[in-house]
């Protein structure tokens, strides 16, 4: 039996910034991802401090919340078999300084903070990530 999986995604605000989100949203959906939920929005600065609170101790964190609160961001609900791991090699390298080519950061991502998306890394933080952002309502079946 095929298990359908569900993650996370976010178009960070530099993407968004330069129009790319077109772009990686026919990504996705040419890599056979559905979209089960979708919108803009912008977060403030303690809601990206929520969202990103498992790195709190990171000596990033005072910038990575700031970055991500400084404009407009897309997510999305994603489904598909083995979402998680397909998305997250899509998405290519967290530093865009060694994403291969072919994936999303090697062309829109300009630095390890400003890297264009972002994706869960397991199933619990797929999860606490997804109702971060949706209702159960919200998402296509
Ligand atoms: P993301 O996949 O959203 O998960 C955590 C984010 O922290 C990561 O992408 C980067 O944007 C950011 N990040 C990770 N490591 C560093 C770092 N060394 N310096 C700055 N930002 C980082």
């Amino acid at each position: 039996m095929k298990t359908l999986q569900r993650t996370l995604s976010i178009i960070k605000p530099d993407a968004v910034e330069k129009g790319a989100e077109g772009d990686i949203i026919s990504t996705l959906l040419n890599n056979k991802f559905r979209i089960l939920g979708i919108k803009m929005l912008q977060l403030n600065k303690s809601q990206a401090e929520g969202f990103y609170a498992v790195h709190s101790s990171k000596p990033f964190f005072n910038s990575l919340t700031d970055f991500m609160a400084s404009g407009p961001i897309v997510v999305m609900c994603l489904e598909k078999e083995n979402a998680i791991a397909d998305y997250r090699k899509l998405m290519g390298a967290t530093n865009p300084a060694n994403a291969e080519e072919g994936t999303i950061r090697k062309k829109w991502a300009e630095s390890i903070e400003k890297n264009a998306v972002h994706g869960s890394d397991a199933d619990d933080t797929a999860r606490f990530e997804l109702s971060y952002f949706f209702a159960g309502y919200e998402l296509a079946k």
